[in-house]
């Protein structure tokens, strides 16, 4: 079977396109930048119309270098920033207001408020009667796997509705859809279609992920009329074909993943265990934890980690490796099963090195921070605490703002640099302890992706406080790849010896750091860490 994938990936910062050709191999990739707007403080907002705009553009432009024609892409996947959400008119496909990004902590105070109305409500709520108000943010983990936080969708679209009687009319006449980037996107590529991957649902605070259904109680307690949600399904489904005339065929979309599920999906993270972290705007540690989904005790969440409508039984309960090796084949059942993952989320990753560039100017470009970080040998008694949009896992405290402390007269650019790719590896250290915590399986190692996976400083660094071996792919453009996977093992253009054959490493990086010298920068962190949360 011949063909390519046209795997879109709609990021934060940036669209992308790129083409994998009928061995999961890339071909070609268009980028263009998207732009954020922080209108106020604590807003992080969207054009919606710009994201589709830049998306399309990247979509058609990378057929043409690539120098193929649209009948030749037999299918398009799509990964994406997830929780970030669009409101727009079910009608006229116009988007009611800016798309509001899942950095934005607008609606901060009304969760606090939210927790601690149920708090005080008594426990036989007559207006919520599903709902333990008692215990609400616990009952927001168990429906959700998620937290109470301003990072989710729910809150945002609260929100909208909220500080817009008219929207809120609209919505309860039916007038209005909302959904995830996904969503926003298929929209538009078919011109009508209102449905969102299961991944995606799973990050809006309104999914229950044991029933696999929007959940009345949360819609009810956040006052979102559950109709104007999209149909939610599994990540292999049938999300239709492009609108006439946008290509020149109409393309059948195949495969929607939210990025970070992505990711693991390209990982080859299929297994109980298997775990990997991106290094992209934020920093996304995910580990597949099966079939069942456990819900954190360690202030981690539970997500969905794929449904695939089509998964493949495992013939003698073999791993992935051993099918591979056997030679085994799949069987194919007509079976809907759905993998669960752990997920530590930090908000703040490539987007410390795009501070140092953008508001400080200390780098070119985002790539220098490697050698203005090695000009020192260490970051001396420099904490750079990246609060700058509160903390996420495993702190989620969005009050606390951004520091650097430890300075002296000797301070330069090279130690703040340093400690701010430490900042992303400290973050990421702190998550694998809860999820060691949390998971019955230890982490043997990490799997790593995203821009900043190709800085050679901070992967060592790494290794070096996990003490477990980081694992660095050749191709660490791995979200597009993922979904790519999907659509191609879906429709057969892949099988499970094309995804083996597509996770090759590039460099293993091992620990080395002496016990002592872990322990001193382990301790530092954790000094700074203990002062900003400690109430002024
Ligand atoms: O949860 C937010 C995440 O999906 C954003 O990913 O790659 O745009 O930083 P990215």
């Amino acid at each position: 079977m011949a063909g390519y994938i046209l795997a879109l990936d709609q990021g934060t910062t940036s669209s992308r396109a790129i083409l994998y050709d009928d061995h999961a191999r890339p071909i070609k990739m268009v980028q263009q930048p998207t732009t954020l707007q922080t209108p106020r403080a604590g807003f992080v907002e969207q054009d919606a119309q710009q994201i589709w705009q830049t998306q399309i553009s990247c979509a058609h432009d990378v057929i043409n270098r690539a120098g193929l024609l649209a009948t030749d892409v037999t299918s398009i996947a799509i990964t994406n920033q997830r929780e970030s959400i669009v409101m727009w008119d079910k009608q006229t496909g116009k988007p009611l207001a800016p798309a509001i990004i899942w950095q934005d902590r607008r609606t901060a105070n009304y969760c606090k408020t939210l927790a601690a109305e149920s708090a005080s409500n008594s426990m036989n709520d007559p207006v919520h009667p599903g709902v333990d108000s008692v215990n609400m943010a616990h009952e927001v983990q168990r429906i959700t796997g998620l937290r109470l936080d301003p990072y989710f969708s729910a809150s945002k679209i609260a929100w909208l509705l909220e500080n817009n009687p008219k929207l809120s009319v609209r919505a309860s006449r039916g007038e209005i859809a909302v959904g995830t980037i996904d969503s926003w996107l298929i929209y538009k590529l078919t011109g009508g279609e209102h449905v969102i991957d299961v991944t995606n649902a799973s990050r809006t605070l309104l999914f229950d992920i044991h029933k696999l259904a929007w959940s009345e109680t949360l819609c009810d307690r956040f006052a979102i009329p559950m109709h104007i949600l999209p149909k939610v399904l599994p990540s292999d489904g049938d999300f239709g074909k492009t609108k006439k005339g946008l290509f020149a065929k109409q393309i059948p979309i195949q495969a929607v993943l939210g990025d970070q599920q992505a990711a693991l999906f390209g990982q080859g993270c299929l297994d109980a265990g298997m775990a990997k972290n991106t290094y992209g705007t934020g920093c996304f540690m995910l580990m597949n934890i099966g079939q069942q989904p456990k819900l954190s005790e360690h202030k981690l969440l539970t997500t969905i980690a794929w449904q695939r409508k089509t998964s493949p039984i495992r013939p003698d309960n073999l791993s992935f490796d051993q099918i591979v090796q056997s030679g085994k084949r799949m069987l194919q059942p007509p079976k809907k099963e759905v993998t669960y993952a752990l997920e530590g989320s930090v908000f703040m990753a490539g987007a410390i090195v795009q501070w140092l560039r953008d508001n400080l100017g200390m780098i070119q470009q985002s790539s220098d921070v490697e050698d203005l970080a090695r000009q020192v040998d260490s970051s001396e008694d420099v904490v750079l605490l990246p609060a700058f949009t509160g903390l996420g896992a495993p702190y989620w405290r969005s009050d606390i703002s951004a520091s650097i402390t430890g300075m002296s007269r000797g301070t330069t650019k090279a130690h703040i640099a340093r400690a701010a790719l430490e900042a992303v590896a400290y973050q990421t250290y702190d998550v694998l302890i809860a999820m060691q915590k949390d998971s019955p399986h230890p982490l043997t190692e990490l799997r790593v992706d995203g821009g900043a996976a190709n800085n050679d400083l901070l992967m060592q660094f790494q290794a070096d406080l996990l003490g477990v071996p980081v694992l660095r792919p050749r191709d660490t453009e791995i979200t597009a790849k993922g979904a790519a996977l999907l659509a191609g093992l879906k429709t057969g253009l892949y099988d499970e010896s094309t995804m083996k054959a597509s996770w090759q490493v590039d460099r293993v990086f091992e620990p080395s750091m002496s016990t002592d010298a872990r322990e001193q920068h382990l301790t530092k962190w954790q000094r700074a860490i203990k002062r900003s949360l400690m109430p002024l």
